[in-house]
């Protein structure tokens, strides 16, 4: 495993710089330290709460969405780099990924 860093920005606008490890999944970090609302499916592409939207560098280094995540990104009406949390496993590409947190409830 190596170190993962990572810049998110939450639903209040406030800039977490976080260190994770790759293998993690990316919705498991935001939730343990950022916001406990996020994940709250468990990851089932269910909830939309860990709906992220990645800067456009970041998007093209992470594994594209499934087919099931993509019909849940259709129905959240996510445009563009948005992505599921909870459907990004950490690799070595996600060093200096940067994220920011859409959901809202
Ligand atoms: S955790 Fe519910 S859709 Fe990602």
């Amino acid at each position: 495993m190596s170190e993962v860093k990572l810049t998110v920005i939450d639903r209040g606008g406030e800039t977490h710089r976080l260190s994770a490890e790759t293998g993690e999944v990316l919705m498991h970090v935001l939730r343990d330290n950022v916001d406990l609302e996020i994940g709250i499916c468990g990851g089932e592409i269910s909830c939309g709460t860990c709906l992220v939207q990645l800067n456009s560098d970041n998007a093209e280094r992470i594994a594209a969405a499934s087919e099931d995540e993509a019909e849940m990104l259709d129905a959240l009406g996510a445009g563009g780099d948005s992505r599921l949390a909870c459907q990004i496993v950490l690799d070595d590409a996600a060093d200096g990924l940067q994220a920011t947190i859409l959901y809202e409830d």
